[in-house]
């Protein structure tokens, strides 16, 4: 049975280590040093660790250590600077899943059947996998193509290529469900072209990572580093932290009435996954506001505000797109809801005032889904627990 035996038992995006006014900057990487944003610091520093070796140059002095920017090599791990950064990276190993490890036994039966699910479910079920179908591999070529270059840290690296593991791993679950029920693939995969409320989504956030695309940007001037932090909050905060917890919700709500258990149990994992994703995304942010404090002022971080709110806009049209209808125990109107009190999270993680103030949650159960502590035997598939994995036999 799934093990949630990971820093983020706290509910199902509460951060290991919540980055707040009070704690965002862990002892463990605090150097002491009062931090400006200065990239002529790193100037001559190889920051991409493809560029020659400097024979016999001084070993690494952590306080040159940077997200951003950073005078120190690369290439080596050690000494670590960012503890959170490594722990993300141990948890995510912990996790280790693959989606042909869960049954979709039921699922085939309930799908085939014809009276099964109503037509309003079936649909419900096909956008929602329709967006995260591609969403996943926009992220991952967002990580691997746009981010990772300019993330100047080894230990954000390590964790950023588990990360992107992990989204390949996502990308095969939609493969393994499409396959597994026999969808039709092409609809499935071509919805980000063919469905307007998830194409005005992944445009929306296609467009900060295609300002990182340009084979000469850097993080070496403010304009550049504000364009960096753009793309984190477009996609750590937005995309993983915003855009995908409507669809989690809803699948996950026909799982608790024992419908699709199967693909509900492949989104506990992806939520479980994507929980660490996030909460990595806001550390990273609320340290480069910490290293680079001229780059978080009073008009950007008015932008940010107006992007969270757009975002929150683009999800709510989404979800009644998505369920115009209606099902049991949910509808748009707790959809749009949820989505406000999740961007007032996100809010708040990165430091801004709330942008709906009293919103609710209307979805309290989400939480103890993610605990499957206390609902032990409601899904019945299985997966192998590769924390206490047994010997290495050949
Ligand atoms: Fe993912
Ligand atoms: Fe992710």
């Amino acid at each position: 049975m799934l093990d949630w035996n990971d820093p983020l038992k706290k509910g199902n995006d509460e951060p290991a280590h919540a980055p707040n006014a009070a704690n965002v900057m862990p002892a463990s990487y605090d150097d002491g040093q009062e931090h400006h944003f200065d990239p002529a610091a790193a100037e001559g520093a190889d920051q991409t660790g493809l560029g020659g070796i400097e024979a016999n140059a001084g070993r690494v002095d952590v306080s040159e250590k940077r997200i951003i920017n950073a005078k120190a090599d690369v290439n080596q791990l050690l000494p670590l600077k960012y503890q959170w950064a490594w722990e993300k990276y141990l948890a995510g190993c912990n996790n280790h899943w693959m989606p042909t490890e869960v049954s979709m036994q039921a699922d085939l039966a309930l799908w085939k059947s014809k009276d099964g699910l109503t037509q309003d479910e079936r649909n419900m079920v096909m956008r929602n996998l329709g967006f995260f179908a591609t969403a996943e591999s926009l992220v991952a070529n967002n990580i691997v193509l746009a981010v990772y270059e300019q993330v100047t840290n080894p230990e954000c690296r390590q964790y950023l290529l588990r990360q992107a593991f992990e989204e390949a791993v996502h990308t095969h679950t939609f493969q393994y469900i499409v396959d597994s029920l026999g969808l039709a693939e092409g609809e499935l995969f071509n919805m980000y072209r063919e469905v307007p409320s998830i194409t005005a989504k992944d445009s929306w956030a296609l467009k900060y990572t295609q300002n990182l695309s340009d084979g000469t940007f850097n993080t070496s001037t403010q304009d550049g580093a504000q364009n960096f932090l753009r793309d984190l909050v477009a996609f750590y905060v937005v995309f993983e932290g915003m855009w995908f917890y409507t669809g989690f919700a809803q699948i996950l709500s026909l799982g608790r009435r024992n419908k699709m258990t199967g693909i509900a149990e492949q989104y506990q994992y992806i939520m479980r996954d994507e929980s660490i994703h996030l909460n990595f995304g806001i550390d990273l942010i609320n340290q480069i506001k910490i290293e680079n404090p001229e780059l978080w002022g009073e008009a950007f971080q008015h932008e940010v505000h107006e992007m969270l709110r757009e975002a929150c806009e683009l999800e709510i049209d989404y979800a009644r797109d998505t369920i115009p209808n209606g099902l049991l125990g949910l509808n748009a109107e707790m959809c749009e809801e949820y989505m406000h009190f999740i961007t007032n999270r996100r809010c708040s993680q990165i430091g801004l005032a709330e942008l709906y103030p009293g919103a609710t949650n209307p979805f309290p159960w989400m939480s103890e889904v993610v605990d499957l502590k206390k609902e032990k035997n409601f899904f019945e598939t299985r997966v192998t627990d590769y924390q206490t994995g047994g010997a290495l036999t050949w």
